[in-house]
């Protein structure tokens, strides 16, 4: 099998998903974006794909250290490494990530379990404990947890409760950069996200970690709630939720959350500028999203849905995207794009502001 620079072989015990190649770019874009010689631990590296592409595709990867439980993975992973001329930039060890990671002091630690990231969230931080700055790459394919409707299963797990309404994809990630912004605290360390992923069925993180109490109070002072009202589409944010709308109906709400930034936009550059000088399969579609996320930037936790909000005006008129933008930038407010809908849209206007716009 082939993805990108990298052949590599496995039989059907190792886990390998096709419709990630898309997340391993994205995040080697990332990679070769540090400005900083890195090492790296490739946890749950499967066949070994990502921690593989990482080495190959970026000159300031020294090394990376391969972890798995499954031992049919190691054999693997170890003929993949070889077939790749990559053994002396790699360790490979078998075992549990908790037990493991902690033999190791890595630059940038990968987290790409099945299912949720936090079981995996306090060794991790544990083994960086010395360092002043580190990052971590989070995958997280519980997306049903962190957006669906059974807000206890996200209480449980990620100590927040979610919201499953139109914009639900942007407090899902909301709330996972909260919680591991939450273990983060707890051994002296602020955030800081490079840029925030939400795709198909799973969500990536791409943080900077910086260690002291001024980078953990500004982390603490992005902690907040969004509140919405489903009668007439109204949302708000704010340190406190909102319990009772403009409208004088009752708000449902999600949260803690994460209101800080989603996105560092000179970050964002250099993985465009990557990407231009790399052959990726989804070159394209890379340019594409990045410029999107790029503008993500000065606004309110979460957006409009175009569809939605001509349900709440009671009007069968959708307007498109672009459209809907511009109208709303010449009305003087902001207006983007955004990754998470096609027919989304960002905006510091209030929706009496967007309604009056779009529908005079
Ligand atoms: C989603 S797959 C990883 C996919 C891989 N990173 C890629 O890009 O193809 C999860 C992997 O984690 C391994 N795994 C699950 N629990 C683990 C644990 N507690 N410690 C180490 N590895 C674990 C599994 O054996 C599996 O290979
Ligand atoms: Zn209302």
């Amino acid at each position: 099998m082939k993805e990108e620079l990298i052949e590599f072989e496995l039989e059907k015990n190792v886990f390998y998903n096709p419709k990630m190649h898309f997340c391993r770019s994205i995040s080697s874009l990332g990679v070769g974006t540090i400005e900083k010689e890195l090492i790296i631990a490739d946890g749950f590296s499967a066949s070994g794909i990502r921690g593989l592409r990482y080495l190959k595709e970026n000159d300031n990867v020294l090394k990376c250290i391969f972890i798995d439980c499954n031992e049919n993975a190691i054999h693997y992973m170890k003929s993949n490494i070889k077939k790749n001329k990559l053994t002396k930039k790699s360790k490979v060890i078998s075992g549990d990530f908790n037990r493991k990671i902690r033999e190791f002091e890595c630059d940038l630690i990968e987290i790409d379990p099945f299912g949720s990231p936090v079981p995996y969230l306090f060794d991790s931080i544990r083994s960086i404990i010395k360092k002043k700055k580190a990052f971590l790459s989070i995958t997280a394919t519980d997306t049903a947890v962190l957006c669906g409707p059974h807000s206890a299963a996200c209480m449980k797990n990620y100590h927040s409760k979610s919201l499953n309404n139109e914009f639900t994809h942007e407090s899902g990630i909301r709330i996972l950069i909260k919680r591991v912004l939450e273990t983060c605290l707890e051994n002296n360390f602020g955030v800081s996200p490079m840029f925030s992923l939400s795709d198909q069925h799973y969500f990536k993180l791409f943080l900077e970690l910086k260690k002291g109490d001024d980078y953990c109070l500004d982390s603490i002072s992005k902690i907040g709630y969004t509140s919405f009202c489903t009668i007439c589409g109204n949302r708000t944010y704010g340190k406190i939720m909102q319990n009772i709308c403009e409208c004088g109906n009752k708000m449902v709400y999600a949260g803690p959350i994460w209101t800080g930034e989603l996105h560092n936009p000179d970050f964002i550059s250099h993985m465009l500028l990557n990407n231009k000088n790399r052959d990726y399969f989804h070159k394209q579609k890379l340019d594409k999203i990045l410029n999107i996320m790029k503008y993500e930037f000065d606004f309110p936790p979460y957006f409009y849905d175009l569809h939605q909000l001509s349900r709440f005006t009671k009007n069968s008129f959708i307007p498109k995207t672009e459209f809907a933008i511009n109208k709303i930038i010449e009305a003087g407010y902001k207006a983007v794009k955004t990754h998470f809908l096609s027919s989304g849209i960002k905006t510091d206007a209030k929706i009496g502001a967007i309604k009056k716009i779009l529908y005079p």
